[in-house]
This record gives C-alpha cells, sequence and structure tokens, in this order.
C-alpha cells in the first residue's frame, strides 16, 4: 500500500518533531491539536529545528521549505480522515487516546493505518477500541525527533502483516531504523531506561549521592550523553512516572515501584525542563 499523506494527532513535544521528520522525507502532513495556539507554536519550532540542520548542512534552504510547504495544520481532528496513515502523540492519558480514536475512526478511509506513538500503554488494548485491530500499531518515536534514529514499531496481538511492513517501510523512508517490540508494558526502550533513571532517582533519595555527581557517574562513567536525572528533566518527571507506574501496575514486580521522591516531584508540579524546574532549576 501506498502512504503520502500522513495525519499527526497533537502538537506537543512529539507531535511536532513527528510533522518535522515526515514532512523532511516527502510526505504530506496534516498535524492536528485541540489548541490553536499550540499548532502555531509547533509549526514555528519546525522552522527553527530545520534552520539548525540548514546550518548545519543536513539539509538545505530549497528543502526545508519544501518541507513547511508540506505540512499543514487544523483545530479539527475529524479532517484527518483522508489521510494513509494516522500517528496518535496526544498526552500519556490512556483515555485521552481511547477519545481521539473513537472520535476519529467513524470518518477514516478503510485502508487507513492508526497507530499510537505511546511510550508505554498497551497496543493491543488501544487497537480493541477501533474499528481496525489488524490496521493498528505502536509507532513510536524517541526524542527529539529529529535527531534519535530510532523508531520502536510494536504490534498488538492483531496487527496484520501488511500493516507492519507498511509501517517498516514508512520507517526506512524517513532514514531512521525500526526496532520491532512485542506488546508488553513499555516495550523495550522505557522498559530498560525508566528503571535505570528511577534507580537513579532512588540514589539521589537514599543521600548516595547529589543530582550533579550521579549525573557525571553515568556520563563519563558509562559514556551516556546526558545524566540519568538530566535526561529525566528532559523527559518530563510525569511521563517518567507514568511509565513506572505501568510497569508496576502490568508486571506486578515491586522491582518497579517508583520512588517515593519522584512521586513528590510530580505532585510538587516540578515535572523538569517543561515546568522550568525539576531535579535541575531551569528559572
Ligand atoms: N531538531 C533538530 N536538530 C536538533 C534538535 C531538534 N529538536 N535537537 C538537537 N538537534 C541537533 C543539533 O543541531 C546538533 O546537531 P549536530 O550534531 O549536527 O551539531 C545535535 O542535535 C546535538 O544537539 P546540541 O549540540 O544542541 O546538544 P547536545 O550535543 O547536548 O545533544 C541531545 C543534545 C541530542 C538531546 C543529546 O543530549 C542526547 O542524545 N541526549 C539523550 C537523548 C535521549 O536519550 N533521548 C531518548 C529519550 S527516551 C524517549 O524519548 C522515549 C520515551 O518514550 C520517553
Amino acid at each position: 500500500m501506498t502512504i503520502e499523506r500522513v495525519g499527526v494527532v497533537g502538537a506537543g513535544q512529539m507531535g511536532n518533531g513527528i510533522a518535522h521528520v515526515f514532512s523532511l522525507a516527502g510526505y504530506e502532513v496534516v498535524m492536528t491539536d485541540v489548541s490553536a495556539e499550540a499548532l502555531d507554536k509547533a509549526v514555528a519550532l519546525i522552522e527553527r529545528n530545520l534552520d539548525r540542520q540548514v546550518a548545519k548542512g543536513a539539509a538545505t534552504e530549497d528543502e526545508k521549505a519544501s518541507a513547511m510547504g508540506r505540512i499543514s495544520t487544523t483545530p479539527t481532528l475529524t479532517d484527518l480522515g483522508s489521510c494513509d496513515l494516522i500517528i496518535e502523540a496526544a498526552t500519556e492519558r490512556e483515555a485521552v487516546k481511547t477519545a481521539i480514536f473513537e472520535e476519529l475512526v467513524p470518518h477514516l478511509a478503510p485502508h487507513t493505518i492508526l497507530t499510537s506513538n505511546t511510550s508505554s500503554i498497551s497496543i493491543t488494548r488501544l487497537a480493541s477500541r477501533t474499528d481496525r485491530p489488524e490496521k493498528f500499531m505502536g509507532f513510536h518515536f524517541m526524542n527529539p525527533v529529529p535527531v534519535m534514529q530510532l523508531v520502536e514499531l510494536i504490534r498488538g496481538i492483531a496487527t496484520d502483516e501488511e500493516t507492519f511492513r507498511a509501517c517498516f517501510e514508512v520507517v526506512e523512508r524517513l532514514g531512521k531504523t525500526a526496532a520491532t517490540s512485542e506488546d508488553f508494558p513499555a516495550f523495550i526502550v522505557n522498559r530498560i531506561l525508566m528503571p535505570m533513571i528511577n534507580e537513579a532517582v532512588y540514589t539521589l533519595y537514599e543521600g548516595v549521592g547529589s543530582v550533579s555527581s550521579i549525573d557525571t557517574s553515568l556520563k563519563l562513567g558509562a559514556n551516556h550523553p546526558m545524566g540519568p536525572l538530566e535526561l529525566a528533566d528532559f523527559i518530563g518527571l510525569d511521563t517518567c512516572l507514568a511509565i513506572m507506574n505501568v510497569l508496576h501496575d502490568g508486571l506486578a514486580d515491586t522491582k518497579y515501584r517508583p520512588c517515593p521522591l519522584l512521586t513528590k516531584y510530580v505532585e510538587a508540579g516540578w515535572l523538569g525542563r517543561k515546568t522550568k524546574r525539576g531535579f535541575y532549576d531551569y528559572r
């Protein structure tokens, strides 16, 4: 099947990066969000991030202009009905995602593939709330999307081979690398990454080391580009906590217990970079 027109639901951190890479790879992109302001901000951010790529020689001015010309926005979710592929990148809350699918599904063309950029929620369960579980799968980008090479592809229990192949080919056309995961809580990347971040928070909570000694240890001692606490602030502490809860509930093992300090920061509204306060102070 041919995929040319791609719908992106959500214009936040992940949604704008996803729209960016699809338009740069030549796809027509329609981006939607409930907030018109978020859509305007996302388009401005895509332009700035494309400028960074032009400055580095990773894209030309012409490629940037063509990419910007291929992006359109709409506040009306059902305008995405004619897309060949839809990537839902809304807030990481199951009720929000399910409500989006329920509103969208009656307007979709029969051939449309529906995917979610969820970082941890069951693909099989999300698919079961649509009319097309065989054409539904997980399409999980990493942040920042224009920079990170990986896309995790997650098959739900009913996903058919044609859908999987079509998504795999899309990842290749984006110039990224696909890794396939079975549909278990938090898939592969977050199954491994989040317990490491949670352990870093425990290391702080138990007074083993300071924020800077924990981050310096992993940066210089294990060659990580960011320390785990800096990375948690970058991802968002609410997202980290939500993923730990999915692991804890879904695998019923105390080794996934979220650190009480992580919970406390989220309760305080200290969510990391996006609220200008997390393990670091960005004010
Ligand atoms: N768009 C386009 N280009 C961007 C960009 C963006 N949004 N953000 C950064 N860049 C580019 C820069 O222009 C720069 O390009 P060159 O290498 O060509 O010079 C490059 O990326 C590096 O950026 P910076 O020089 O500004 O900063 P840096 O060297 O400190 O790198 C980083 C920044 C790429 C974010 C790096 O710190 C890093 O890799 N951090 C780890 C990120 C990570 O682990 N992400 C995964 C999180 S887990 C996840 O996403 C899954 C989930 O579900 C939670």
